[in-house]
């Protein structure tokens, strides 16, 4: 049986090899704005580890006076001394801790902000080809990872490095020999946490993934959930999840497992360094080489010693996910997979007419050609409208001229200049487009018909009117302001339809672009719709797809397509005398409807 989970995996996987330079290099842009923060964490840092090695300091003087004298009498300075290097600590602690958040926080809104831009700027087809859910992960989980890098792995390397090495100088400056056995520690302890880097840094990054595939899956299936609930496919479902689920729990077991041996393993050697510090201190102290001051001091510090150490295996962890994860968002940062603005984009003028010149496209590359070498003029103020089988490339011919996709061969122009050499936005803006499907934002009927352009209750008003929308505007308790549900699922498909009108006549384009946009609305009020079509089309042009042919009876040319082509053109009349495959299409629909 094929993997059910299979295409959630798809290319949520990375090149994953550790740590990559050029990566980093390209990470610490991010931070570049925020250098002075990074300056003072650097100073916090150096006086942590200073601070570091001053209670041992402390413990050593005041334990060597009292070997000395017997008494803790006249100790009352270092005591004190002892309680600020303390205090201190706890201060430049919280403060770097402060500070690194504030850092960190901040290069991470920079990032989210960039990959939402960006993505906004994603053309249909790449939309077409990532899942929602893996976006998602991208903006979200990916960033939070950068996060994780920058403050448990990245900045804590470099503090800890600082703490390391104050104690190493610390500690040689006060007994070579001790040093020396407590630093024997480093060579297994290293190796044992290489041992367990590479063990478990595979399983870890196949964690990560199989974690980006649940969330796809479940993305998906909740999403589409009445349709998993309408067919009873509710095990089928299940059985997917299970599979991702299960592959999850392998992989983090993996982990587990790794760190199972690992952490006993550096407990182990932790232990045998400390006896070996009592040891060998012990002995020096029969000599009387070392004060028992020193041997309590180094004790005290080989525990702050460790943890370091053994930390940074953790800390290569966090680093390789972040690695993982910033590739995924560099991969997105570079997808070029956009519509091209012009490098100097001309302004947009449309006064005489829009054509398509012997346009041709297919949607995949080197794939199946779906518009073939199609002509045709739609001058501004009349009204063409397109009709023919399913499939045949209508709605197509709208995704190329609100440029969702560009032409393969051939060109759509503007009088007469080329879309591709316009700006995409002004372009865009000459169009106001009505779907079969609509969707709608949450929030209120009213943020739904503005969209976020300004508000003019005037406007409003007339749009209402013209979009039949009034009457259901009317029967609401809150009216405009009534909150219309998650993708206005408390609007009925024809009211949706009706605000999707609403929306379009407030934009005041100067093209409509009508696809199947009065289908779902019943025959009375698609006669209103129709009425006011007819009426704002005397100053615009209109482009529409219907089925119903009735309602296009009156365009001033029909463009009759099959496969890509477009088979005949004319008016009603004159297709109706052609008596060819129009004139089929409109006897059959006749037939239909007189037998209703
Ligand atoms: N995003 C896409 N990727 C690949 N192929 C697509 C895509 N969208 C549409 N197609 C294919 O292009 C062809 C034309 O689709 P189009 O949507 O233009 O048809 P249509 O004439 O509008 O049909 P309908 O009347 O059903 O709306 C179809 O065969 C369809 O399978
Ligand atoms: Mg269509």
């Amino acid at each position: 049986m094929a993997v059910k989970g299979e295409p959630y995996f798809q290319s949520d996987q990375v090149s994953g090899r550790g740590l990559r330079h050029t990566l980093l290099i390209r990470l610490l842009k991010y931070l570049k704005p925020y250098w002075v923060g990074l300056l003072g964490l650097l100073a916090l840092m150096i006086a942590g580890a200073v601070l570091e090695v001053m209670p041992s300091q402390f413990t050593l003087w005041l334990i060597n006076r009292f070997m000395e004298t017997g008494s803790m009498h006249g100790t009352g300075h270092l005591v004190a001394g002892f309680m600020g290097v303390l205090a201190m600590g706890f201060i430049v602690q919280m403060t770097r801790f402060v500070l690194l958040a504030w850092v960190g926080q901040r290069a991470m809104l920079d990032l989210r902000m960039e990959l939402f831009a960006h993505l906004m700027r994603r053309s249909t087809h790449f939309f077409h080809r990532n899942p929602v859910g893996r976006l998602m992960t991208r903006v979200t989980s990916d960033v939070q990872n950068l996060n994780e890098m920058f403050s448990s792995g990245f900045v804590a390397i470099v503090g800890d490095a600082m703490s390391l090495l104050a104690i190493v100088i610390w500690m040689f400056s006060k007994h070579a020999g001790l040093a020396v056995v407590a630093l024997a520690i480093m060579p297994p302890l290293l190796l044992a946490t290489e041992i367990f880097r590479r063990n478990a840094g595979e399983a870890f990054r196949e964690t990560q993934g199989r974690y980006a595939a649940i969330q796809s899956y479940l993305q998906e299936q909740l999403s589409g959930i009445s349709l998993v609930q309408m067919n009873a496919r509710e095990a089928d479902s299940n059985a997917g999840f299970v599979q991702l689920n299960r592959s999850y729990l392998d992989a983090f077991l993996r982990t587990i497992f790794a760190y199972a041996v690992f952490f006993p393993v550096v407990e182990f050697i932790t232990s045998a360094t400390l006896a070996a510090i009592i040891y060998y201190g012990g002995v020096k102290l029969e000599m009387g080489t070392l004060t028992w001051g020193l041997l309590f001091a180094f004790v005290q510090l080989s525990g702050r010693f460790f943890r370091p150490i053994r930390e940074l295996a953790e800390r290569y962890n966090v680093m390789q996910t972040a690695m993982a994860s910033s590739e995924r968002i560099f991969v997105l940062l570079d997808n070029a997979d956009e519509i091209h603005e012009a490098d100097t984009p001309l302004p947009v003028a449309f006064e005489r007419e829009i054509r398509f010149e012997d346009v041709s496209f297919a949607y995949e590359e080197g794939g199946r050609s779906v518009v073939n070498d199609l002509s045709g003029t739609l001058p501004k103020g009349r009204r063409i409208a397109v009709v023919g089988h399913t499939g045949a490339g209508k709605s197509t011919l709208i995704n190329l001229l609100m440029r969702f996709y560009d032409a393969g061969a051939g060109k759509i122009t503007v009088d007469g200049m080329d879309i591709r050499e316009l700006k995409l936005s002004s372009h865009r803006s000459l169009f106001g487009l009505v779907l079969q499907d609509v969707f709608v934002f949450s929030g209120t009927l009213e943020d739904n018909i503005v969209l976020g352009r300004p508000r003019d209750k005037q406007r409003l008003a007339s749009v209402l009117e013209q979009s039949q929308l009034k009457d259901l505007v009317g029967r609401l308790p809150l009216g405009l302001e009534t909150q219309v549900g998650e993708r206005g699922q408390k609007l009925s498909a024809g009211e949706r339809q009706l605000l999707a009108f609403a929306r379009m006549l407030y934009l005041e384009p100067e093209v409509l672009l009508l696809d199947e946009a009065t289908a779902n609305i019943d025959s009375e009020t698609e006669a209103k719709i129709q009425a006011v079509i007819e009426h704002v089309s005397h100053r615009l042009t209109t482009f529409t797809i219907a089925h119903r042919l009735s309602t296009i009876k009156e365009a001033d040319e029909i463009w009759v397509m099959d496969q890509g082509r477009i088979i005949e053109r004319g008016t009603h009349g004159a297709l109706m005398d052609l008596d060819g495959h129009y004139a089929k299409l409109v006897r059959l629909q006749f037939e239909e409807e007189e037998a209703a």
